[in-house]
């Protein structure tokens, strides 16, 4: 079941998932954790440093892995999901995880690289807790629009939606046409998942995610089945729910 949390504005939807990772993390100090990249997670990210480094939460023992990146971009390209969990998250703690996997779209095999996330996840998995964020077309990572729920981590042709929309992560112009992704199936394994949204742009496919069917058309759906999800939303990405 999608749990719908409706949160005042960017703020406390920021705090609430916060405080719900610290939750996860205390009950199962040793296991994985992953966010995602995006405008959306910022201040999550900002509030779990925070607290992380005021001694709220041990983190010594706790694995990470990032959940996407764009193909052929380095983890040190503005834009990727690399720099965004090394300048907002690695940088900023004042400890470190026991080990994490941040995925390198500009791996040079990357079908080996894909092979190594999931290797990583099986080793330190299940999730226990996965942070997304949706896409304007209901993605969750880059699990586009049509995905196959059972795959695990894949490589995807980025879907029309999010090539319109990745232009605002880049400081040059940039055309990454596939995506590397954890897969639904993992997904759908962690023992919690909190999707955040916020702004009235997410509001009517947030409802479709959370209201509508469930469909591979609107990948966030899936998240109606499972038994531990949390919808943590601001007002304006509410007001079609
Ligand atoms: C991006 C990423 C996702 C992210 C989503 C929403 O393309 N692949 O991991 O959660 O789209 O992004 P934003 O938070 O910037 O709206």
């Amino acid at each position: 079941m999608l749990n719908i949390i409706v949160c005042k504005n960017y703020e406390e939807m920021s705090e609430a998932a916060a405080r719900s990772v610290l939750e996860s993390i205390r009950e199962t100090p040793d296991g994985l954790l992953s966010f995602p990249g995006g405008d959306t997670p910022l201040g999550m990210v900002r509030a779990f440093v925070r607290d992380v480094n005021a001694g709220k939460a041990d983190i010594s023992k706790l694995h990470y892995v990032s959940l996407d990146e764009w193909v052929g971009l380095a983890s040190d390209v503005v834009g990727s999901c690399g720099k965004f969990n090394h300048d907002n998250l690695f940088a900023p703690l004042k400890y470190s995880f026991a080990d994490k996997f941040v995925i390198n779209g500009a791996a040079a095999d990357i079908e080996a690289e894909r092979r190594a996330l999931n290797a990583f996840i099986e080793k330190y998995g299940p999730l226990t807790v996965s942070v997304l964020g949706i896409g304007m077309n209901g993605h969750l990572g880059f699990n586009e629009s049509g995905v196959d729920f059972d795959l695990d981590a894949h490589i995807i042709p980025l879907d029309e939606v999010t090539k319109g929309v990745m232009q605002k992560y880049f400081d040059v112009e940039r055309h990454p046409t596939q995506g590397i992704t954890q897969g639904i199936r993992q997904i759908m394994a962690a023992k919690k998942v909190i999707l955040l949204a916020n702004g009235a742009h997410k509001a009517d496919i947030v409802a479709r995610a959370a209201k509508g069917a469930v469909t591979n058309e609107v990948p966030a759906s899936v998240l109606q089945k499972h038994p531990n999800s949390y919808l943590i939303v601001d007002e304006a990405a509410a007001s079609k729910l």
